[in-house]
């Protein structure tokens, strides 16, 4: 899938990772449209991407109604621009730590649960979901006749939750294991779906870690021993959208990381 002269949908896309997809989308000739519930980051992104490739759209990704908006204004404007919609990247996403059980023996809460199920998971199921409908209607591109991409995204908590992590790593596992049913569903159509699982990455997310964490994380570092960079995981993105043989896989994007279980 080419990204010169095509449209991409990117929740989250005011921040962190999704910020860097749309900073690189847009510099190799894409178009981004980025969903997002902070608008004041959103539009100063469009500001820098410049109006004619980039667009800001409200979304919160837990409202299926504020997702069908979203996505029917950005399919608009992919026609209005002549560049067709070539793929979704759900990257919003939040955490919310909790232990399953505390010291004063208070199971983790439900709304906590919900939160974070809600947005990484659902969310990202239902962004998909909206936005299917109109890849699949696309034309095909190229020899394999190619609709389309989903580059989701997990996490590494999916395979190595830390203490507090039970509701994330439940959503970030949900995530890894929708991909290779869902690449199965869309192959009729020509759309892959592909899963990007980072360790540490720098971003909003992660900016507010304590330093006690951050040291703890390093230690679990192997090569290169520090967080990943936005335009690190931007640049496994462009990959998983031009390399057609990339396809129902989760990727590790992780210098060899693995999360201990005590830090
Ligand atoms: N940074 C890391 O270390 C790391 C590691 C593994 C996975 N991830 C995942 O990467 C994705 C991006 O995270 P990030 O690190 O860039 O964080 P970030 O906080 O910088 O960006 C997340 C963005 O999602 C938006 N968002 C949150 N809730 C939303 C909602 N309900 N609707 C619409 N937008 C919403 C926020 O406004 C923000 O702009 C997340 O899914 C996160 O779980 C991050």
């Amino acid at each position: 899938m080419k990204i010169s002269g095509r449209t991409f949908i990117i929740s989250g896309g005011a921040s962190g990772l999704g910020r860097a997809c749309a900073r690189d989308i847009c510099s190799l000739g894409g178009h981004a449209a980025i969903l997002d519930m902070n608008a004041e980051q959103g539009g100063a992104l469009v500001q820098e991407l410049s109006p004619a490739r980039a667009l800001f759209l409200p979304c919160d990704v837990t409202s299926t109604s504020s997702i069908s908006s979203a996505v029917t204004a950005a399919a608009a404007w992919a026609t209005q621009t002549g560049k067709p919609l070539g793929g979704v990247i759900p990257a919003a996403g939040v955490g919310l730590p909790g232990l399953v059980l505390d010291r004063e023996l208070q199971p983790v809460g439900l709304e906590a649960v919900d939160f974070v199920l809600g947005v990484n998971l659902r969310g990202t199921l239902d962004l998909v979901r909206q936005v299917l409908p109109y890849l699949g209607a696309g034309q095909g591109e190229g020899v394999d006749g190619e609709r389309g991409v989903v580059v989701m995204v997990s996490s590494a908590a999916a395979f190595e939750g830390q203490m507090g992590q039970v509701a994330y790593a439940a959503s970030k596992g949900a995530v890894a294991a929708m991909t290779l049913p869902m690449a199965r569903d869309l192959t009729r159509f020509g759309i892959r779906v592909v899963t990007i699982a980072p360790s540490m990455f720098e971003s909003n997310m992660t900016a507010h870690m304590s330093e006690k964490v951050r040291v703890g994380l390093k230690k679990a570092m192997e090569f290169p021993a520090r967080p990943g960079q936005p335009e690190e995981f931007a640049s496994l993105v462009r990959q998983a959208i031009e390399n057609v043989m990339l396809n129902g896989v989760v990727i590790r994007l992780d210098g060899a990381t693995r999360m201990p279980s005590k830090l």
